[in-house]
């Protein structure tokens, strides 16, 4: 075992998120399926070379968030398949070598959770408290003037028992009251009954709403109006929310799920779903005594210009910000955000995927965007994500459309004629098995990053150092482990640019121009117009 892997699994990892719905359908419904997935496993491991798997949720829900509104959280939906076959999917999937992450969703269900229904019966309910209802105020208003992250008030009024229950998102999605003890200990069962099956670790959806102002202290206004994510969020944006997100008190949430993480041999990863971009409060979520989420995830990317100064700042902020022993991760695309392909174009893909394949941390790889899969465009009939319905310019439906395989008919993900969303306008040439065929393909440029980080253990788990004498629209890193260097160059411009690379030889091993690898490199290169290149002593 080499030095590298001395270290938590999940740092060494390159995780690949697949959306259940869009990734494989076996059934012909037009909606993916669990079989799906098992049978695209090789592709994942063999092909293209990831090593571990974050399923969006699959579990029973009435979908009025894809799955988000979970109404049974230790079963799956029957239109994805059953426990039984998640059971073999997990199985497959760790005789391939391949580690599966699920989806964890504890700050709400759905409105059709069983517990929901309970605590909504009435006010003596046993189960009134596993969710947060108060009192209107006199006039009958809600509590405060807090908001739905997908629109309206926070707040919605349940006439049988007259009072407000509290909802972050939808109205379908109740708050989970984390400041009472039985629930908190039921969600942590949850998290026990799917590592006991053998889970390698949680994606954790949301978890900075899970606990709020115990006083319910009204947000200011937002004097500038602009959003502080890094993504508009629509009217969301008029507040600041000061009083509505991650109480301090959510640190002790982390810690106990991360003892119940740490009680399995071995560990299993928490990846905790964070909006954060100052790193040092950022840092705070990976906890005092790194006994929090083993990661919170980390946006910087999607925020910043694409640009040298700006990708450079968000690592090198990073890097300087959080504690010693917390370990980054950078991704660039998910099932929240436009696709990365559309936001920065063909020649920032490549160089996306040089970057996050390099970078020190672990990359995060949404399904589709190895491809360069486009934001697709959904007619308004064909619109499914409740946000974009409200607020189409918010719709999140455009990342989210089936993955194309092959350009057979139905893409090679259904036999159905019409997927539950469209497939993207480009799937007859951008496919799987046309880039497969294409050697300067982007998936074939993700083929060849993956395996050189695997046989480099520099790019696994090597320093990160800026070269400063570079030209300005260079970002140039180095990879440094047991006295073996990797540099990493990215040209941002459009014109080629010479850097010089002080005490440096070695040959190109990747680039994102293909003709460049393999010359010699001796202390100085030029990079072409746009390149992205990895370069091994
Ligand atoms: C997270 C998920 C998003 C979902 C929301 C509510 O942000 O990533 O898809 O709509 O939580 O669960």
């Amino acid at each position: 075992m080499s030095r590298s892997d001395d270290r938590p699994w999940w740092q060494t990892a390159v995780v690949y998120q697949v959306y259940p719905r869009s990734f494989r359908d076996t059934t012909g419904s037009g909606i993916g399926d669990l079989q799906g997935i098992i049978e695209k496993l090789e592709y994942l491991t063999g092909v293209l070379g990831v090593d571990t798997v974050w399923l969006s949720p699959f579990y029973p829900s009435p979908m009025a968030d894809f799955g988000y509104d979970v109404s049974d959280y230790c079963d799956v939906h029957p239109m994805f398949g059953t426990l039984d076959d998640f059971d073999r999917l997990l199985a497959r999937a760790h005789t391939l070598g391949l580690r599966i992450v699920v989806d964890f969703v504890p700050s709400h269900t759905s409105d059709r959770h069983p517990w929901f229904a309970e605590s909504r019966a009435s006010r003596t309910s046993p189960r009134r408290d596993w969710y947060v209802w108060r009192d209107p105020k006199p006039d009958g208003a809600p509590p405060n003037n807090w908001l739905s992250v997908f629109g309206g008030s926070a707040w919605e009024p349940d006439e049988r028992t007259g009072q407000y229950y509290r909802h972050s998102f939808l109205r379908e999605q109740p708050d989970l009251n984390w400041r009472h003890p039985p629930l908190r200990a039921a969600l942590l069962d949850v998290m026990r009954f799917w590592l006991d099956r053998g889970v390698d670790g949680f994606r954790v959806d949301a978890v900075q709403f899970m606990l709020k102002d115990p006083a319910e202290r009204d947000n200011p206004p937002n004097p500038d109006g602009e959003g502080r994510a890094h993504q508009p969020l629509g009217a969301y944006d008029s507040q600041l929310h000061v009083y509505d997100l991650a109480h301090p008190d959510i640190h002790q949430v982390f810690r106990d799920m991360r003892a119940v993480t740490d009680a399995y041999d071995p560990p299993r990863m928490t990846l905790g779903e964070v909006h954060v971009y100052d790193p040092v409060e950022l840092g705070t979520y990976y906890g005092a005594a790194l006994d929090g989420l083993s990661m919170p995830t980390n946006f910087g990317l999607f925020r910043t210009p694409w640009t040298a100064a700006g990708v450079r700042a968000v690592v090198d902020g990073l890097e300087a910000g959080l504690p010693s022993g917390a370990w980054p991760n950078y991704s660039l695309g998910n099932h929240d955000d436009r696709r990365l392909a559309t936001r920065l174009g063909e020649a920032g893909s490549r160089q996306a995927a040089v970057l996050l394949l390099t970078l020190r941390g672990t990359p995060i790889l949404y399904y589709g965007d190895e491809i360069g899969m486009r934001e697709a465009a959904v007619p308004p009939s064909r619109r499914q994500d409740p946000w974009g319905i409200a607020a189409p310019e918010l719709s999140r439906d455009g990342c989210r459309t089936p993955m194309p395989w092959s350009a057979a008919p139905g893409a090679g993900f259904t036999s159905a004629a019409d997927p539950w969303l469209p497939l993207g306008d480009d799937w007859k040439t951008r496919n799987v098995e046309s880039q497969l065929g294409e050697p300067d393909s982007l998936l074939n440029l993700h083929r060849r990053l993956l395996a050189l980080r695997r046989e480099t253990p520099p790019l696994r788990a090597g320093s990160y150092r800026p070269l400063d004498a570079v030209p300005d629209d260079c970002f140039v890193f180095s990879r440094i482990r047991a006295r073996q260097r990797v540099l990493v160059g990215i040209n941002f411009s459009s014109e080629p640019r010479p850097v010089s690379l002080p005490g440096f030889t070695g040959r190109v091993a990747v680039s994102t121009h293909r003709a460049a690898e393999g010359s010699a490199v001796g202390r100085a290169i030029t990079l072409r117009p746009h390149e992205a290149a990895v370069l091994v002593e």
